[in-house]
C-alpha cells in the first residue's frame, strides 16, 4: 500500500479534556508492590470520542478505499458497518516516528445518495495507561483521527473525504476505556443510529485540525490483530465466598461479549482473574498500579441488551461478574480472544497427554502474548521485553506464521536503537519506562535483551531463509555490537586490565538480569512477587561475556551469508571473548559460579572451545545432585534439553521433560495449568498462587524442542531447504509426530514404536532434502518399504557407526529401524 498522493486530510481532536497525565516516580515503584493495589480514581479516566461526517455519492463507487490511524486506537465505520477487521489499531510502534496507517477496502459498504462515515477512537497505547507503574500519556495527551477516503466513480472521476474541521464528534456511551483499568458502558448514554446517515448531530461540536506530524505516517507493517477465537462461558460457578464467576475453561487474552437484561441504571461488572485461589474464590494474582482490569455495563433498562467491550484486553480465565441480580446464564456470554497470530503453522502430538496439553498452553500462551507486540504477559506490564522475544523466537516461528510481526517489531526496533548502539529492554519504548530505566538502572539496554537485535533477525534468517531480513538488520546488529564493545571495555577492572588475556570480558558490574528467575535464586516478596534485584545480583556474573561472544558469533556468520569482509574480524573478536571467558571464569574445567545455567550456556555457544562434553557432563552431575531437578531461569531454559540431549544426555533431558516435580513444565501442566507461567511455581504446591503471571511465554521456548528432538523436525539449512529429521526415541513415549509448514510446503516426520523396532513416516515437500538419522550399528537394520536403505535407488546412505544418515530427495518416506535400548 501507499498513501494516496493528494492527501487532503488533517488530523483532527475531539473537543475533549487532556489524559489526566500521570508519570513515572520512584515513589510508584514502590507503590506498584504494595498489596492493596493503588488505581486511579476512575473518575478521571476519559471517554471514547465518536467523530462523524456525512457526505452525498452521485453515482455508483467502483472502487472506495479508506485510509486511517488514531492518536488512540480506533475503530471505523461506514453506513453502520465495521470496515475491516482490525483490532486495535493502529498497532503499537514507537508512534513518534513510525505510525502505521491502515488501508481498508470499503466499496460494498458505500451507497448512492447520503452516507456516512464515523469512528471511536478510544486512549489505547497512545495516551492510556501502560506498564507496571501504570503511567499515563506515554506518547500524548489527546486523542486524534487522521482519514481519507478515496473513492471512484463509475464516470471515472473520484471523490475524496478527508479528516477536516467539519466532522462532529462527542463522548461515547463507553465513559472510559482503559487496557489496564477496563471499560464502563454506560447504556443509557448511548446516541442510536450514530454511525448511519440521517443521525441528527447538530448538537455535536465540530472537532479542532490539529498540527501534528504526517511524517511519521508509513503504510501498515506486519498483521493487524484480530479475533481469533470465540469461546462460549463453559459454566457459571459460585465460589465459597458467594462471587459469581463465568469460567472460560482455559487463559486467553481478549475481552468479554455478553447479554444482560435488567432495570435501568443496573451497574454490572466483570473483573478479570487467570485462577482461583486455594480457598476456591478468585485470587488476583496481577500486581501493579492503575490495574484495576475491571469492566462494567450500566444497564439502560430495555429488553434485553447486547454489549462487547471494545477497546480494553485482559488475561483471563474466570470473569467474575457483580452487580446483577439474576444468576447468569452461561450461554449469554462469549469471550473473545485477540491476537496478532492466525493459524499455527505447526502441529505436534505424541502418546503422552501432558505433553500435549504441555504443547497446547505454549501455543495458547504465545497467541495471548503476541498482541501488536511481543508482550511478557497481557496482565501485569504487556510491553515488548526484547529478552523475552529472542528466547522464544524459534518456538514461535516453528508455531506460527512470526514473518510479519517480527518484521513490525524489528522496525521498532531500529527506530528504537539509541545513537550509540544502545537497544532498549522494552521495544516500543514509551515515556513511563524511559524514566525508570534512568532512574532505576542508569541505563536502558542490558545483556541478553539488547541481543535480540543480533538474535531475532538471525534466526529469522534460520526459519525463512530471508537474506533481506538480514541486510535491513545488519547495520543495527554491528551497531549493538559496538555499543556492548564500549560497555564490555568499560566494565574492565583496574586488574582486568593488567591481564590483555581479560581484555574481552563484559563484567556485570552495571546492571543485567541474568538468569531471570533461576528458581535457586529466587525469592518472594510478602505480597507475593519476586524480589528481581537479588535474582539478578546472584545469577548475572557471566552471562554479558557469553551473551557478548554469542551475538559476536552470530555478526560473523551473518557477515559471511551477506558477502561482507567483516567475517574475519567478528571471528577473532567471538574467539577472544571466549578466551577471556575461560581465563576468567573457568578454574580447572569447571566454571567459578557452578549454576545449572551456566553450564547450559557455556555449552550452547560453546564458550569453553572443545570442552562442550566435559560441561554438559558436568551439568548433568549438578541436575543430579538437585534430585533430577532443573535449576534455569528464563535464559537458560531455553537451551537446556538441547544442550543435554546434543552432549549424549538425551534421557536425562527426557527425564526433565517429563517430570512433574517441581520446578518442571509438567508440574504446571498437573497445576492444571492452561497456558504458560511466569514462574515454574506460580501456583506453588501448597496451592498457594503468587502474584505472577500466568500467561507468559518465556519458559514456553522448550516448545523448540518438542518439534526438533521430539517429534525431530530441524532445518539444517536456511528457510528449511535441507531438513534433518532425528527423533530422540525415548521408551517414555510410544508415538509422536510433527509438522511445520514451510516456505516449500509442510514437512512432517511420525514414529512409532512396534515392540523393538520404530516405525517412521516423513514427508518432504518439494524444494526440501532431506537428511533423516537413526541410530542403528549399520544400515543394513535401516529398512524402506521392507528393503534395506542402502539397496534403495535414489537414497544415499552413511553410516558414523553410532548413527546411520539416509539422504532423501522429496516425497513420503516409511522406514522401520530398531527401537535404541533404554537410555
Ligand atoms: C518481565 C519479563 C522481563 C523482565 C526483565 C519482567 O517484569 O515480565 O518478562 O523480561 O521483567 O527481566
Amino acid at each position: 500500500m501507499t498513501l494516496p498522493d493528494h492527501w487532503i486530510a488533517s488530523w483532527i481532536e475531539p473537543e475533549q479534556e487532556p489524559t489526566f497525565v500521570e508519570r513515572y516516580s520512584p515513589e510508584r515503584d514502590e507503590i506498584r508492590l504494595r498489596w492493596p493495589k493503588t488505581a486511579i480514581d476512575r473518575a478521571l479516566l476519559r471517554p471514547v470520542q465518536c467523530v462523524r461526517i456525512e457526505f452525498e455519492v452521485a453515482q455508483p463507487v467502483v472502487r472506495a478505499r479508506l485510509f486511517a490511524t488514531a492518536h488512540g486506537v480506533y475503530k471505523a465505520f461506514v453506513n453502520g458497518s465495521r470496515t475491516g477487521n482490525d483490532e486495535l489499531a493502529p498497532d503499537w510502534t514507537p508512534y513518534r516516528s513510525l505510525l502505521m496507517v491502515q488501508e481498508t477496502d470499503v466499496q460494498p459498504l458505500i451507497q448512492i445518495g447520503r452516507n456516512a462515515l464515523a469512528f471511536m477512537i478510544a486512549d489505547g497505547w497512545w495516551c492510556g495507561r501502560i506498564g507496571m507503574h501504570g503511567t499515563s500519556a506515554n506518547f500524548g495527551d489527546r486523542l486524534g483521527l487522521l482519514a481519507q477516503l478515496e473513492m471512484e466513480l463509475a464516470d471515472g472521476s473520484r471523490q475524496t473525504i478527508g479528516t477536516g474541521d467539519t466532522f462532529r464528534s462527542a463522548p461515547a456511551e463507553m465513559v472510559h476505556a482503559d487496557f489496564l483499568m477496563g471499560e464502563t458502558h454506560d447504556l443509557r448514554l448511548r446516541q442510536k443510529g450514530w454511525t448511519l446517515s440521517g443521525f441528527d448531530d447538530r448538537r455535536w461540536p465540530t472537532v479542532c485540525i490539529a498540527s501534528q506530524a504526517l511524517d511519521n505516517l508509513s503504510p501498515q507493517i506486519g498483521p493487524s490483530a484480530t479475533i481469533v477465537a470465540e469461546l462460549r462461558c463453559e459454566r457459571v460457578l459460585q465460589t465459597p465466598n458467594g462471587d459469581t464467576v463465568l469460567d472460560f475453561g482455559r487463559n486467553l487474552t481478549g475481552r468479554l461479549r455478553g447479554v444482560l437484561q435488567g432495570t435501568r441504571g443496573t451497574d454490572v461488572s466483570f473483573e478479570y482473574f487467570q485462577s482461583l485461589g486455594p480457598d476456591g474464590n478468585c485470587f488476583d494474582n496481577v500486581l501493579a498500579m492503575n490495574q484495576a482490569g475491571r469492566d462494567a455495563v450500566i444497564l439502560s433498562g430495555d429488553s434485553k441488551e447486547a454489549f462487547e467491550f471494545q477497546f480494553a484486553f485482559h488475561g483471563f480465565r474466570y470473569v467474575r461478574m457483580a452487580g446483577h441480580r439474576a444468576r447468569p446464564r452461561a450461554e449469554a456470554f462469549t469471550a473473545l480472544a485477540l491476537s496478532s497470530l492466525q493459524d499455527p503453522v505447526g502441529e505436534f502430538a505424541c502418546s503422552d497427554e501432558r505433553l500435549n496439553r504441555l504443547h497446547s498452553n505454549i501455543q495458547w500462551t504465545l497467541r495471548s502474548t503476541m498482541l501488536s507486540v511481543p508482550m511478557d504477559n497481557p496482565d501485569r506490564e504487556r510491553v515488548g521485553w526484547t529478552g523475552d522475544m529472542a528466547l522464544v523466537a524459534r518456538t514461535s516461528m516453528l508455531m506460527f506464521d512470526m514473518q510479519g510481526f517480527l518484521e513490525r517489531w524489528l522496525n521498532c526496533l531500529r527506530e528504537e536503537q539509541q545513537p550509540d548502539g544502545a537497544v532498549p529492554m522494552v521495544i516500543p519504548m514509551f515515556d513511563g519506562y524511559r524514566d525508570w530505566f534512568e532512574a532505576r538502572f542508569q541505563t536502558c539496554a542490558t545483556s541478553g535483551w539488547g541481543d535480540a537485535a543480533v538474535v531475532v533477525p538471525w534466526l529469522m534468517y534460520e526459519a525463512y531463509g530471508d537474506k533481506d531480513i538480514l541486510e535491513r538488520s545488519f547495520p543495527s546488529m554491528q551497531r549493538w555490537l559496538e555499543y556492548v564493545r564500549l560497555q564490555a571495555a568499560a566494565s574492565l577492572t583496574e586488574e582486568d586490565r593488567q591481564n590483555p588475556a581479560l581484555a574481552h570480558l563484559w563484567r556485570a558490574g552495571s546492571f543485567h538480569f541474568g538468569d531471570w528467575l533461576a528458581p535457586s535464586a529466587r525469592t518472594l516478596t510478602p505480597t507475593g512477587m519476586y524480589d528481581g534485584r537479588h535474582m539478578a545480583l546472584a545469577t548475572k556474573e557471566l552471562l554479558p561475556t557469553i551473551w557478548y561472544a554469542r551475538s559476536a558469533s552470530i555478526l560473523a556468520d551473518a557477515a559471511a551469508v551477506l558477502g561482507r569482509g567483516e567475517t574475519a574480524d567478528y571471528r577473532c573478536l567471538a574467539a577472544a571473548i571466549r578466551e577471556s571467558f575461560c581465563a576468567a571464569f573457568v578454574r580447572n574445567g569447571r566454571l567459578v559460579d557452578e549454576r545449572q545455567g551456566n553450564y547450559v550456556l557455556a555449552a550452547a555457544f560453546d564458550m569453553v572451545p572443545g570442552q562442550r562434553d566435559a560441561l554438559v557432563a558436568r551439568l548433568a552431575e549438578l541436575i543430579h545432585q538437585r534430585g533430577d531437578r532443573l535449576d534455569t531461569g528464563f535464559v537458560s531454559t531455553a537451551f537446556l534439553l538441547q544442550v543435554l540431549a546434543d552432549g549424549g544426555h538425551a534421557g536425562l533431558a527426557y527425564s526433565l521433560l517429563c517430570s512433574e516435580q517441581d520446578p518442571s513444565w509438567l508440574y504446571q501442566v498437573e497445576r492444571g495449568a492452561t497456558t504458560v507461567w511466569e514462574m515454574w511455581d506460580s501456583i506453588q504446591q501448597d496451592g498457594n498462587v503468587t502474584r505472577t503471571s500466568q500467561i507468559q511465554p518465556a519458559l514456553g521456548s522448550v516448545g523448540e524442542w518438542l518439534y526438533g528432538y521430539v517429534a525431530g523436525l530441524r532445518p539444517a539449512s536456511p528457510g528449511w531447504d535441507d531438513i534433518r529429521i532425528e527423533p530422540v526415541l525415548d521408551e517414555r513415549l510410544s508415538w509422536a509426530r510433527g509438522s511445520h509448514r514451510t516456505r516449500h510446503g509442510v514437512v512432517s516426520a511420525e514414529w512409532q514404536r512396534h515392540e523393538d523396532t520404530v516405525r517412521l513416516r516423513i514427508e518432504l515437500p518439494d524444494g526440501t532434502r532431506g537428511t533423516v538419522r537413526l541410530e542403528a550399528n549399520g544400515p543394513e537394520l535401516i529398512h524402506l518399504g521392507g528393503m534395506p536403505v542402502a539397496e534403495c535407488p535414489g537414497l544415499s546412505v552413511v553410516n558414523d557407526g553410532r548413527c546411520v544418515a539416509v539422504m532423501c530427495p522429496p516425497g513420503t518416506y516409511v522406514f522401520t529401524a530398531p527401537f535404541p535400548a533404554a537410555r
